[in-house]
């Protein structure tokens, strides 16, 4: 499983905040999938286009299976990760999101504060996490278990129906 990491925040892209969030989702992958590699990391400022053609780029050339963002989901003038989000994907996978922000709920009330969404372009996954590092580890935890099917899935694997079974 490649797995490209994205994050989207103006501080970050300018030098002006050394971003932890990145690190952090890197090592719960390496923790919880040792058999995913990270592929790709960058850092993004707030702006639509870069966000999106960043995704695209990593999307369309093949370089991962999942691309996970940080940051930029809120409600903050210039978080405009969904929209760069949605404005790439072909199809929504509405459930990550859900169980994301739903488990959040019982570590805070801000988790509604989310507007993370996630979807599908080609054969690659896109989830969007907000931004601190609370709310990676919170958030990235509830979606790790489901990872290594969903790829299986979008590769169409000939025994993709073996994850089926309840584990
Ligand atoms: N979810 C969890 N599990 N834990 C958190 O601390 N922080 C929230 C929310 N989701 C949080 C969380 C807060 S305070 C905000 S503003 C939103 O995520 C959006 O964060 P972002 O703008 O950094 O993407």
């Amino acid at each position: 499983m490649r797995i490209a990491i994205l994050v989207i925040s103006d501080r970050s892209f300018h030098g002006e905040r050394e971003d932890s969030s990145g690190s952090l989702i890197a090592g719960m992958i390496a923790h919880a999938l040792p058999d995913a590699a990270i592929v790709q990391t960058d850092i993004a400022p707030d702006e639509q286009d870069q966000i999106s053609a960043r995704l695209i780029a990593w999307a369309d050339g093949g370089a991962a299976d999942i691309i996970l963002t940080t940051g930029g989901t809120g409600f903050a003038p210039r978080d405009i990760t969904p929209e760069a989000t949605r404005s790439v994907i072909e199809r929504e996978a509405p459930g990550l999101a859900e169980a994301m922000r739903a488990a959040s709920l019982s570590k805070t009330p801000h988790a509604m504060l989310s507007r993370g969404v996630a979807g599908i372009r080609g054969r690659t996954l896109i989830v969007n996490l907000p931004g601190s590092p609370r709310a990676v580890r919170e958030n990235l935890a509830v979606i790790l278990p489901a990872l290594p099917h969903a790829v299986q899935l979008l590769q169409d694997a000939p025994d993709s129906e073996a994850g089926h079974a309840h584990q």
